[in-house]
Parts: structure tokens; C-alpha cells; sequence
């Protein structure tokens, strides 16, 4: 009886897995990618996939563009083929349609597994509903958050330096600004106080932020596992060792994320308006723009949408933001002229509790951030998959292994594009032969220096563009330059290791730094901190 079970079971999976295997083989005999150049696989297993997540000194998508042209093909998991273009009117076409190219299956499931059904992973009309309310005045009012956190992270640097030898501290920043966005996120996300950077004394871990990394670890490792969870989507539901510390953790969040909706719908049903203070987080925004009479019943969020926002904010929102003002102190780290030009322009505000329009008012501030953002976004690439046959206009014509010449590029049904955000805002073609540098300075060029890229901010693609772009781009950028504006004005920065030293890792997210010597210790960036005195601050002003 037992056997029979075992051996059917066995039976449905074979015949899964075969059926699988064969679709994958007819999407591949059919695929438009087939007759493309490009490099070839390098792992009967990985494809291309692992020379591009192990790329830690960058420049190897960019060679592949010169080498095979602006639309190419690379090889996913056991060799299939995939699209990738740097073409930006065929990337304006893929981006606009979002209904034809979305996220794929087996993405979304993986997302879900941490997420469940929030912004992230759900497509077409569900996710219409979900437009949660991320404009300038709910950021304007949660600039303060941004601010006193970023002081917080601010005097714990000072006091480490105060203690170190010749007052200055070598600091892991990468770790603490993690801390401070996550602690940011909780506080303007959900009105939450995780306490990741320990101003506050607690015993414990806190418990939301322990159960989301619990989550987090095990649905985006980068293991053999996780990898073929994206070529046969099934595997998702099959149970796995770590499974049932995961559910635990799955059910605190939610257990955490009832609780907070419950918050949330208390300070909504309060006559409370921003300007009180009351209510100003991302959820309560949700709850509160719900019981809008505009809305019909139909598109009302349901309570499950809005508790799934929790975990979406704390991956959309948090290392994405920390990596970016990681990138941004390391390449001024590495440009002084730009360090002390953009401290000297900090301190012409005369409060070190700026608003979002004082932060928004400095122009060479806006140049380090667009620059930074360019140069090191932090989601470097992304896939899409067509839902149906489509063809895509090229402004360079493909050319394919053949030598023929196509005007436009045929889709079909399954076909899967990489969108390489990071190797087109370091494209030459568009950005010239200093495209590889960080030169804060091109951003002042009265003309915008591409129109071409179809993003929706800063003529990059580091935000992704039309529709379903990032909804918390400007949350993020007031957030970045609240603990630019802090750290820079507080401390001079030096990189603690010798500059060949430092390379690029990428995780399931985001890429971030690490130190090649001590790749043991995963992701980091080890600076030299220097407190600048009081009276420094007046010799700046003679700069
Ligand atoms: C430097 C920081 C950030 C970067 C580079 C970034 C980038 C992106 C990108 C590329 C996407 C598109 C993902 C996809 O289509 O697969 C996205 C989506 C999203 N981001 Fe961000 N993001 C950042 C910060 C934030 C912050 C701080 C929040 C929230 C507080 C946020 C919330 C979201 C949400 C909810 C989505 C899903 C939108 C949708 O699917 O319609 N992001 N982000
Ligand atoms: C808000 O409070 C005021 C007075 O306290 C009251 O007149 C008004 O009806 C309240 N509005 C709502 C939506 O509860
Ligand atoms: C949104 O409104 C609907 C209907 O008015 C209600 O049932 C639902 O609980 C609300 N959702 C949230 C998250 O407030």
C-alpha cells in the first residue's frame, strides 16, 4: 500500500518533470533566441547564469554587448537560451507592455514564498489594486523618521570613533546602514520599532526582523536547490528540512502583520491627519485609502493584500536603499574632490534636521545620487517573460549567427528576456567613454545626458521604468540623502582596504561589495570614519 503510494507519487513527479523537459525543449527549438549571437554556455548546469552572479569586477555583460551586439542571446539553466538586450527602444517596448512581458512563474513563486501576495508578485488585475500611496506628501512627512534614524547610526559612529585609536573608527558600514534601513522601513512602513541599531535597550532579537531573515535566507539562496526551483516551479511545494522552521517563521510575520493592520486600521479610524504626526506609515496610508469613496468594492484591498505589504516593504525597501548609500560612500571614497565638494555643499543647510525640500535643493547633492544610482544600482538585472507572440522594434538591427539582418526582433510565447539595468546605465554607447567612471559632475550638463533610457527616474534604469517600475523610488532617494546628509556632514570617509581589494557579490536582490581577501565574511565594506570637529566645520566653509 505504502510502496504503491511511493511509487505513484514517484510517477507523478517523473511524469512532471518529463513534461517539463519537454516544454522546455519545444520552447527552445521554437525560441527567437536561438539564431542570436552571443557567448557560449559555460556549465552544462548554470548556462551563463554563474559566470554573471560570480562577475565581481564587473564588465562582462558590457564585453558581451561589444563583442556580440546590442541584442544577444545567453544561456540559462541547462542551456537555454535567453534574450538580452541593451537595444533601449526594444527595452521601452518590453517595459511599456507589461501585460505581454511579466515576471515569470517560478520568480513569482519564489518571491511569494517570503512575500505572499504583495505588489511584488502579483500581475495584471491584481495588481492594479495595489497602488499603495507613495507620493512626495507621504514622503515629505516621514523625512523626520529618516532623519532622526540617520542621527542615530551618526552618533553611534562617533562614539566608536571617540574610542578608537586617534579617534578614527574602522567601521563595516555596509552592516550598520542595513540596521538603519531596516529600522527606517519598520518605523515609516508599518509604524514598527524594530530596534536593528540598538539605540533603544532590548533583550531580544527583534522578533519580526528575525523571522523575515529566516524566511528571506531560505527562498534566495543561491544553492543548486533554489536554482532549479526556477526551471521546475512545482519544486516550490515540495517540502523540504528547513521547511518547518520556515513556517514558524512565516507564521510570526503574519501573526506580527494581523496585528499591525489592526494598528494600522485603529490610527485610520482616528481622525488623526498626517500633520498630527498620527498615521503617516505606508499601511495606514493603505487602510486609509481604502475606505475611499472612489474606490468601488470591487478593488477594495482585501486584509491578506495588506498584511503581505509588510514583508514586500521590508524586501523591496530595505537592503535596496542601504546597498545604494553603501556604493554612494564608497565611490566617495574614491573621488575626495567630490566628498568635499558635496560636504561643503551639506553645510550651506543650517539645520541638521533638513526637510525633503531642503534635501531636494541641493544640486550637486542631486548629481552624487544620480551618479551613485547609475554607476551602482542595486538591482542589476531582472527577467521577463513574454506571455504571448510579440514583436519587438530595435533601433540597432540584430544581426544573427547567419549574418542576416532583422529590423525588429520576433518573440514568441515563453521567450524570457533579461533586462540588464546595470549594463545599460555603464553603457558607452550612450553614456561615452567615461561610462565606467563615477563623475558626478556629467549630471550638470544643461541637456540631460540621455533620453534614450526608458526609466522612470534620473535617465537611468536603476528604478526600472513605465508602470512597473519601483512605486518607492522617492521614499527611497529622500532616504538615501536623509543619511547621506548626516554621515557626510559628521565624518570624513576613507576606504579601510586597498582599492583592488574591493569587489562585487549579488544575492537573490541586490549587489553588494565585499572584500576579496575575505570573501568568508560575505558582503561588506570596511571604511575609516573621521569625526570632523566643530571647528572643522568653519574651515570647510573656506574650502
Ligand atoms: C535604491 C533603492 C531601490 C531600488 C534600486 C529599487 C528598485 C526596484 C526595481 C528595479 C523594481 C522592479 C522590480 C520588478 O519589476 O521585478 C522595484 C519594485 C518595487 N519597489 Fe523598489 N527599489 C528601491 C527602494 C524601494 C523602497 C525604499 C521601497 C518601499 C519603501 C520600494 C518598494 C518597491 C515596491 C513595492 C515594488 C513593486 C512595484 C510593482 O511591482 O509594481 N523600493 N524596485
Ligand atoms: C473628526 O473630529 C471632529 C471633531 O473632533 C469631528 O467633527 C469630525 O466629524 C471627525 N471626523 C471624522 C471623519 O471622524
Ligand atoms: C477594505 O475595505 C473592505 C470593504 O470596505 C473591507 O472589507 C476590508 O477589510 C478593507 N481592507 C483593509 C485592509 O482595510
Amino acid at each position: 500500500m505504502l510502496l504503491n503510494l511511493i511509487a505513484s507519487l514517484f510517477g507523478t513527479l517523473g511524469a512532471y518533470a518529463l513534461y517539463e523537459i519537454f516544454k522546455a525543449v519545444y520552447a527552445e527549438l521554437t525560441s527567437s533566441a536561438r539564431n542570436l549571437r552571443g557567448p557560449k554556455s559555460a556549465h552544462w548546469f548554470y548556462g551563463n547564469l554563474k559566470e554573471l552572479l560570480d562577475d565581481e569586477t564587473s564588465g562582462l555583460e558590457e564585453r558581451w554587448f561589444e563583442q556580440y551586439g546590442r541584442t544577444m542571446k545567453i544561456h540559462r539553466l541547462f542551456g537555454q537560451s535567453q534574450l538580452h538586450t541593451a537595444d533601449t527602444k526594444a527595452l521601452h517596448h518590453i517595459l511599456s507592455n507589461n501585460q505581454i512581458y511579466q515576471k515569470s512563474l517560478a520568480g513569482q513563486l519564489t518571491l511569494g514564498s517570503v512575500v505572499g501576495p504583495g505588489i511584488l508578485v502579483v500581475e495584471g488585475d491584481v495588481h492594479k489594486q495595489q497602488n499603495p500611496a507613495f507620493g512626495a506628501p507621504q514622503v515629505r512627512e516621514l523625512t523626520s523618521i529618516f532623519v532622526d534614524t540617520s542621527m542615530q547610526l551618526r552618533d553611534i559612529w562617533a562614539a566608536q570613533a571617540a574610542m578608537s585609536a586617534g579617534g578614527v573608527a574602522r567601521v563595516e558600514i555596509l552592516s550598520w546602514l542595513s540596521k538603519a534601513t531596516l529600522d527606517i522601513i519598520g518605523l515609516a512602513g508599518f509604524n514598527y520599532r524594530i530596534n536593528a541599531l540598538g539605540t533603544e535597550s532590548h533583550e531580544e532579537p527583534d522578533e519580526l526582523a528575525e523571522a523575515f531573515e529566516t524566511v528571506f535566507a531560505a527562498s534566495t539562496g543561491s544553492g543548486v536547490f533554489n536554482m532549479l526551483k526556477f526551471l521546475l516551479p512545482a519544486i516550490h511545494y515540495i517540502p523540504t528540512r528547513g521547511d518547518k522552521i520556515v513556517r514558524e517563521a512565516q507564521e510570526t510575520m503574519l501573526r506580527i502583520g494581523k496585528k499591525l493592520l489592526a494598528a494600522a486600521k485603529g490610527e485610520a479610524a482616528e481622525n488623526g491627519t498626517f500633520s498630527t504626526g498620527h498615521g503617516r506609515d505606508l499601511l495606514t496610508l493603505l487602510v486609509r485609502a481604502n475606505t475611499s469613496k472612489e474606490i468601488p468594492e470591487s478593488q477594495r484591498l482585501s486584509d491578506e493584500a495588506v498584511i503581505a505589504q509588510v514583508p514586500t516593504f521590508l524586501v523591496a525597501g530595505h537592503e535596496t536603499t542601504s546597498t545604494a548609500v553603501t556604493w554612494a560612500l564608497f565611490a566617495l571614497t574614491q573621488n575626495i574632490p567630490a566628498q568635499t565638494r558635496l560636504r561643503k555643499e551639506l553645510l550651506t543647510i543650517e539645520t541638521e534636521n533638513p526637510t525633503m525640500e531642503e534635501l531636494n535643493s541641493l544640486p550637486y547633492f542631486e548629481c552624487v545620487v544620480k551618479e551613485t544610482h547609475r554607476l551602482y544600482p542595486p538591482v542589476a538585472a531582472l527577467n521577463r517573460m513574454a506571455i504571448r507572440d510579440d514583436i519587438v522594434p530595435v533601433g540597432t538591427p540584430v544581426i544573427d549567427t547567419d549574418g542576416t539582418v532583422h529590423e525588429s526582433l520576433r518573440v514568441r510565447k515563453g521567450d524570457q528576456f533579461r533586462i540588464p539595468i546595470s549594463a545599460v546605465n555603464r553603457d558607452a554607447e550612450i553614456w561615452g567613454p567615461d561610462a565606467m567612471e563615477f563623475v558626478p559632475e556629467r549630471w550638470e550638463a544643461a541637456t540631460p545626458i540621455s533620453n534614450a533610457i526608458p526609466g522612470i527616474w534620473g535617465n537611468q534604469l536603476t528604478f526600472l521604468g513605465s508602470s512597473r517600475g519601483c512605486i518607492g523610488f522617492r521614499f527611497s532617494l529622500v532616504e538615501t540623502k536623509a543619511l547621506l546628509f548626516t554621515l557626510i556632514r559628521g565624518f570624513e570617509f576613507e576606504l579601510a582596504v586597498p582599492i583592488e581589494e574591493i569587489g562585487k557579490k549579488g544575492n537573490a536582490i541586490v549587489q553588494r561589495p565585499i572584500v576579496l581577501g575575505d570573501r568568508a565574511a560575505g558582503n561588506q565594506l570596511p571604511l575609516l570614519v573621521r569625526p570632523i570637529v566643530g571647528s572643522e566645520f568653519k574651515d570647510v566653509e573656506a574650502l
